[in-house]
């Protein structure tokens, strides 16, 4: 796909429901008494694996005539499950599966096979569980066993990894700890809390009391990674004003916010409340000329989806950002430290990628633009769409149709919010 330049990007928009709260609530109701009614759930490729897995696993999931999503709880059978591109599902129901009665294999795309899962199946089976990995990734076998609790000091900042081991805590026989030395988002812990599970939160732990979950109703505040890419193109853009409304701004996920704002984007948030047990606003972003930062480590969990957006940003930015911490983005859908190197670079951008990050060298000025290769990678494919309208000539992005991995709509979206 063709991304021309635009002038800049004006508007109101709304976007999907945050993905880490569909996957988990679509979790959380399959093993919860009675029914689970989500409000706002954010239909896209992963999330539909989701759904796919769960009734694999016996649960029912019903589209209600008011757009609500209904998840009927069940004891869960034995099943194959195809978790296709989405790494937080295969983590998730790898904790939850660990120390139930059955037996599972799970399977995914050939991005998913390629990433880690020894971080999660070794703290589970400190735990009892019994999972078989195939030197480290999938196919993965699952055969559940009784589960004793533990304390696991999480050695990567993971989210997905410190949510495996909460839900396999709801079935062991005592309580689990969880240490984390950078906190990382806590939509597992909040779900929970609001499912009647008694959980302790603590700055850089979190403790979980086996149980049986009762989630009756969710509602899933806009993906704030979802509105990135929008976000971040009214920040490159002059003359932009965009506002997204009904946003999930709970405060692990918006460091995004925060490095826009010291990079000189005008932020403005207001209408905050919560939607359920989640902080929800508004978000206004007006264009202002922007100028380099720095990022480190313990900013990385709450923007981690959002550093390619941050390079692209620090290219269009007076001086040099650096941004370091970043290791984890060697294991996302791609190696992210060098598909973005590799894209911003093609359309002309002074980048140097470094094992845990990048540094950029920018210029307040449109990049050329060229060609970005999506390598099968959704925020990739976001990111060239982004880079192709702040450029001078326009980007062609190679398997621009990735999009659809968190947010279908993606194209049609932006296309409504620019001037040319
Ligand atoms: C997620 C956590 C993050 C993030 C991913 C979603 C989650 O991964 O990159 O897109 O929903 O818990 P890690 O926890 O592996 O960093």
């Amino acid at each position: 796909m063709f991304i021309e330049p635009a002038a800049r990007i004006v508007g109101h928009v709304a976007v999907p429901g945050d993905k880490s709260v569909s996957h988990r609530s679509v979790l959380v109701g399959a093993l919860s008494e009675g029914e689970t009614h989500i409000r706002g759930f954010g239909r896209s490729g992963d999330t539909e694996s989701t759904i796919g897995a769960v009734r694999a696993l016996g649960a029912y999931v019903d589209d209600a005539d008011d757009g609500e999503l209904v998840v009927h709880g069940a004891d869960l059978r034995d099943a194959a499950i195809d978790c296709g591109n989405a790494g937080t599902l295969l983590r998730l129901i790898t904790g939850i599966l660990a120390g139930r009665d059955g037996t599972w294999t799970l399977t995914g795309d050939e991005s998913l096979s390629a990433r880690p899962m020894e971080r999660v199946a070794a703290p589970l089976r400190r735990m009892g569980a019994r999972i078989e990995t195939a030197d480290g990734h999938l196919p993965l076998a699952i055969e559940g066993s009784p589960l004793r609790g533990i304390e696991y000091e999480l050695p990567v900042a993971s989210a997905q990894v410190k949510s495996a081991i909460l839900l396999a805590g709801l079935r062991a026989d005592g309580p689990t700890t969880v240490v984390e030395p950078t906190p990382t988002r806590d939509h597992t812990e909040l779900m929970l809390e609001a499912a009647g599970i008694r959980v302790r939160r603590r700055p850089t732990s979190v403790t979980v009391e086996p149980g049986t979950p009762r989630l009756s109703a969710v509602t899933v505040p806009g993906d704030i990674s979802s509105a990135a890419p929008l976000l971040a193109a009214a920040a490159l853009l002059p003359g932009s004003d965009l506002t997204v409304h009904d946003l999930g701004l709970n405060p692990r996920r918006t460091g995004l916010l925060g490095v826009l704002e010291r990079m000189g984007a005008r932020i403005s948030v207001f209408n905050r409340r919560r939607e359920g047990a989640e902080p929800a606003g508004a978000v206004q972003v007006q264009y202002d000329e922007l100028v380099a930062t720095e990022v480190h480590a313990a900013e990385v969990p709450s923007l981690v989806d959002e550093l390619p957006l941050v390079a692209l940003l620090a290219a269009h930015a007076r001086g040099r950002t650096r941004i370091r911490g970043a290791q984890e983005l060697r294991v996302k859908e791609t190696d992210r430290i060098e598909a973005v190197a590799d894209a911003l670079r093609a359309c002309g951008a002074r980048i140097r990628s470094h094992e845990d990050g990048w540094t950029v060298t920018g210029v307040p000025a449109r990049l050329r633009g060229g060609r970005v290769d999506a390598r099968g990678d959704h925020r990739i494919a976001m990111l060239g769409a982004v880079a192709g309208l702040a450029s001078r000539e326009g980007v062609e992005v190679l398997g621009a149709e990735t999009v659809a991995i968190s947010f279908p709509g993606f194209y049609e979206l932006l296309d409504s919010l620019t001037q040319r």
